[in-house]
């Protein structure tokens, strides 16, 4: 299931007043700090830079109209006029910025916000040119950046079911120039190739994870990733449940056993021109495709949110398409163990001893915590596959949501390497902060039978975020540099659509391991 038409981008360097589009945005700032009491209705209000030509087509009116019109300038806000022949656009478009940062051009995830929202705003709308503030230097880039990947996410929209046609629904916006101060400039070009590349993999998974999951049961969910890997160019191999047996994958087989539509594990290889620089990276998510917690069953309400328990199978698997349209000088292996987790005669239960792939006898006690069980498989193969750094993301723990929201994804592994991914993550938009994995934690799950507890042995929820964190390290080799990133709040969006985050599947942390990949491909 793909979203119903993609949209493109390009950039502009002529007069925006004057360019045939159906709308023109510009950008608002809500003014703060002291001004002259006489300053009127419109002495709030600041037209952000790139808007000139457009408020001196307006004769100066433009902010007091805009300010009758009831905008504030608040961030998302957005407010639409008729130009009535001041300009070539018939529409103007005021996206709010928030305040003008002192000195500086607005921070890029403000940018990528504001051009989410305008852009589904504008939902209708065939063209649009988007002039917002960018600076007119080398730093342009990451505010281009901002703005090109936040008009293509906002602009997405999953086609869903509905057999009959929606005539009240609007078609998203098809073609978002954005206004630059050189079009033919090669480091904005590649900005808007790049873009293209980032949000078209955000954009396939927010689709995988939208798909009902009855329709992207394990075998399916491997064959769409197989075949789009494939196309891309990037090597895979998919094990089946037979595979899977005979290779000793005892975690992904126990939490599979249950359903009628079997487990796999997809793997996906990219190889850098004459081996790039050397090192090589290792993505692993989660591909839960529905989630009832198995014997240990989940309450109904809510339920049907575990459709996106393969979010970050997701957004691994759809990074490794980006990685491969941007050719990174570093190796790259996506792990993908997928399974649907379900209650029936043949589901594992509370008390089995599984044989991991690493070897090591785990207790289960709670069905529920599949995840860990997948996803001890796929990183002991990929440290025996061998990598220098590894990236895993899962929707693991309820605990992540508790400690940290909605928006914050929670952090576990190697000090330094979750410093890194700190860091990408508030480059790029998706905030992550590290968590600890305390002894007494692991010490908590100490089995009687086993050599670990899948959970805490007296199931103490306590430090839940922190025991999958724990859990896991058990599969990764010392040599390895590793990260856990839990996205189970950030994944989903269950709310209206807001900024560049439409409602479902977000693509969290996809960009963040694009831009990993990146910064290890050209630093080491
Ligand atoms: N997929 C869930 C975690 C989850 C919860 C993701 C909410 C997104 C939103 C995971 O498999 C799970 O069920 N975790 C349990 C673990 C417990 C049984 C140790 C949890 O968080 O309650
Ligand atoms: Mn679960
Ligand atoms: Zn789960």
């Amino acid at each position: 299931m793909t979203s119903p038409s993609t949209t493109t981008l390009s950039l502009v360097d002529t007069d925006p007043a004057e360019l045939a589009v159906d709308a023109i945005v510009i950008g608002l700032h809500s003014q703060t700090g002291e001004r002259e009491a006489d300053a009127g209705p419109a002495g709030t209000l600041l037209l952000a830079s790139g808007a000139e030509s457009i408020a001196a087509a307006f004769d100066g009116k433009l902010t007091e109209t805009l300010a009758l019109l009831g905008a504030t300038g608040a961030p998302g806000e957005v407010v639409k006029l008729a130009s009535l022949g001041t300009v070539t656009a018939p529409v103007v478009a005021a996206v709010g910025l928030g305040p003008e940062p002192t000195g500086a051009a607005p921070a890029p995830e403000t940018l990528r916000r504001a051009a989410g929202a305008v852009v589904r705003a504008l939902a209708g709308a065939r063209r649009v040119a988007l002039t917002l503030p960018l600076p007119d230097d080398a730093d342009a880039s990451p505010a281009l950046r901002a703005v090109a990947e936040g008009a293509l996410l906002g602009a997405y929209r999953f086609a869903g079911y509905k057999t009959r046609p929606q005539p009240a629904r609007r078609e998203p916006v098809a073609e978002v120039l954005i206004a630059v101060p050189e079009a033919g400039d090669a480091g904005a070009r590649a900005e808007i190739e790049r873009a293209h590349a980032v949000a078209g993999a955000v954009r396939l998974s927010r689709d995988w994870v939208n798909t009902a999951p009855n329709m992207l049961r394990p075998p399916a969910f491997a064959d769409a990733v197989a075949e789009a890997a494939r196309a891309a160019g990037l090597g895979v191999e998919v094990l089946d449940e037979t595979a899977l047996a005979a290779g000793g994958y005892g975690g992904i087989i126990a939490v599979g056993q249950g359903s009628e539509a079997p487990p796999r594990l997809v793997k996906l290889t990219y190889t850098p021109a004459e081996g790039g620089n050397g090192k090589r990276v290792a993505l692993v998510g989660k591909g839960i495709t529905f989630d009832t917690g198995g014997i240990s069953i989940k309450p109904a309400q809510g339920m049907w949110e575990m459709k996106s328990d393969m979010g970050g199978a997701a957004a691994v698997g759809a990074a490794m398409l980006a990685i491969a349209a941007l050719k990174p000088a570093v190796t790259v292996t996506g792990y993908l163990p997928m399974a649907e987790n379900m209650p029936s005669g043949t589901s594992y239960r509370p008390g089995d001893v599984i044989t991991m792939y690493n070897g090591k006898k785990v207790e289960v006690l709670n069905t529920d915590a599949e995840g860990r069980m997948v996803l001890g498989d796929a990183l002991a193969r990929a440290c025996e596959d061998g990598a220098d750094y590894l990236f895993e993301t899962s929707t693991l723990t309820g605990g992540q949501v508790i400690a940290l929201g909605k928006r914050v994804a929670g952090l576990m592994g190697t000090p330094e390497l979750c410093e890194r991914v700190r860091a990408a993550g508030d480059a790029v938009g998706e905030p992550a902060w590290p968590m600890p994995l305390p002894d007494d934690v692991r010490k908590g799950m100490d089995s009687d039978v086993a050599d670990i507890s899948q959970v805490n042995a007296g199931m103490d929820r306590a430090g839940h975020m922190l025991q999958g964190g724990v859990f896991l390290r058990e599969f990764v080799t010392d040599d390895v540099a590793w990260a856990h990133i839990d996205i189970a709040g950030p994944s989903y969006h269950s709310g209206e659509p807001t900024g560049y985050w439409t409602k479902g599947g977000t693509g969290v942390p996809l960009r963040t391991l694009v831009h990993l990949v990146e910064e290890i491909a050209a630093a080491g």
